[in-house]
């Protein structure tokens, strides 16, 4: 996984460009000159996975895609600005990842965020799904647990949703995971791996320890404090920038993490696994997050939730109804809108 964010030695490069049919990916990133944008842009220009980065904004898209373009990869920029530029943007596309939106000030729940990036996420989905609808939709934007649902049905309204190719990104509670229980048994976190399942925004995020890899055990009052610390960590980001947003520069590595991965099983690669939320037949909810096997055509296999403990069949239990309640309101919202 780190190494695709390596610097390509020259040898790599020459083979990137021998392998004409491999390592083409087309990407564009919508809102691509916000806290996230701009970091997660860097990192896809920076593989050699990627031939063409399109970037769309409501702002500032020809700064951000000049400054770019100048860095020393084979990756073409592009830069688009407003609503009349969107669809160049997204023609031929093989990944969108979708940025866009407010992000959190200190006090603030996800769900807060609703009103706002709703209709953001609604106007440039409909826009992929006009534009790019064999795409692989990859959505940032908060709330995921609302954000989803809304592209799907937008999908839906317009007669192309693949439930198989739109995830929602949660990424970054993985990464997360690794990165606190790294610390606590004094491990390299590239080496750690644990699952997060249910949804992105507090008690649906949870994280299974038991199934760790490598196997670690805690006494129960460390674990409920490392699985609460892992469900705040956003809120730690958000309180720690004390106004100034919400976590960035670590969304953007997820982000491209999760974007590369994809773009390997895209290739060919097999044995990926990623967690995201998507739709899913695991749980009651129809939306929930698990270990996918991602394959040519995106999700492949749903690996579903696996053997958990006792401790975490109640956190499942606990986050059902809000998830719920967040999947209705999407889905509602798309239904309402003229
Ligand atoms: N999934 C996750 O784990 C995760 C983690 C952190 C943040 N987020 C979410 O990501 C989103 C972006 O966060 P950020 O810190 O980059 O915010 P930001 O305010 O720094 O950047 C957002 C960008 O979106 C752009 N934008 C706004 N409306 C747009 C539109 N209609 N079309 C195109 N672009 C538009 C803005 O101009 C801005 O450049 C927020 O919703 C935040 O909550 C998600």
């Amino acid at each position: 996984m780190l190494s695709a964010f390596a610097r390509p030695t020259c040898a790599a490069l020459r083979r990137s460009f021998s392998t004409s049919a491999q390592n083409n990916a087309k990407v564009a990133v919508l809102g691509a000159s916000g806290g996230i944008g701009q970091p997660l842009s860097l990192l896809l220009k920076n593989s050699p996975l990627v031939s063409r980065l399109t970037l769309y904004d409501i702002a500032h898209t020809p700064g951000v895609a000049a400054d770019l373009s100048h860095i020393e990869t084979r990756a073409t920029v592009k830069g688009y600005l407003g609503p009349e530029q969107l669809p160049d943007c997204l023609k031929g596309s093989d990944v969108v990842v979708i940025p866009a939106g407010v992000p959190r000030k200190p006090g603030m729940t996800r769900d807060d965020l609703f009103n706002t990036n709703a209709t953001i996420v609604a106007t440039l989905t409909a826009a992929c799904a006009q534009h790019c609808p064999e795409a692989m939709i990859c959505i940032i934007a908060n709330p995921v647990n609302s954000t989803i649902p809304i592209t799907a049905e937008v999908f839906k309204k317009h007669g192309v949703y693949n439930p198989n190719k739109i995830f929602g990104v949660t990424t970054l509670d993985i990464v997360r995971a690794n990165t606190f229980v790294a610390e606590l048994k004094g491990l390299d976190p590239a080496r750690v791996s644990v699952p997060v399942i249910g949804g992105h925004a507090g008690k649906t995020i949870i994280p299974l320890i038991s199934q760790c890899t490598p196997k670690v055990d805690f006494p129960q009052d460390q674990l409920a404090t490392l699985v609460g610390r892992i469900q705040e960590a956003g809120t730690e980001v958000v309180k720690a920038k004390a106004g100034a947003g919400s976590a960035t520069l670590s969304m953007a590595y997820a982000g491209a993490r999760f974007v590369f991965s994809l773009v390997d099983a895209m290739n060919g690669k097999e044995g990926v696994v990623e967690c995201s939320f998507v739709q899913s037949k695991e749980t009651e909810c129809p939306y929930f997050s698990t270990p996918l096997l991602l394959g040519k055509n995106g999700l492949e296999k749903n690996l579903g939730i696996g053997k958990i403990s006792p401790f975490e069949e109640k956190m499942i239990a606990e986050a059902i109804s809000e998830l719920k309640a967040s999947i209705k309101k999407g889905e509602d919202f798309v239904k309402n809108m003229k």
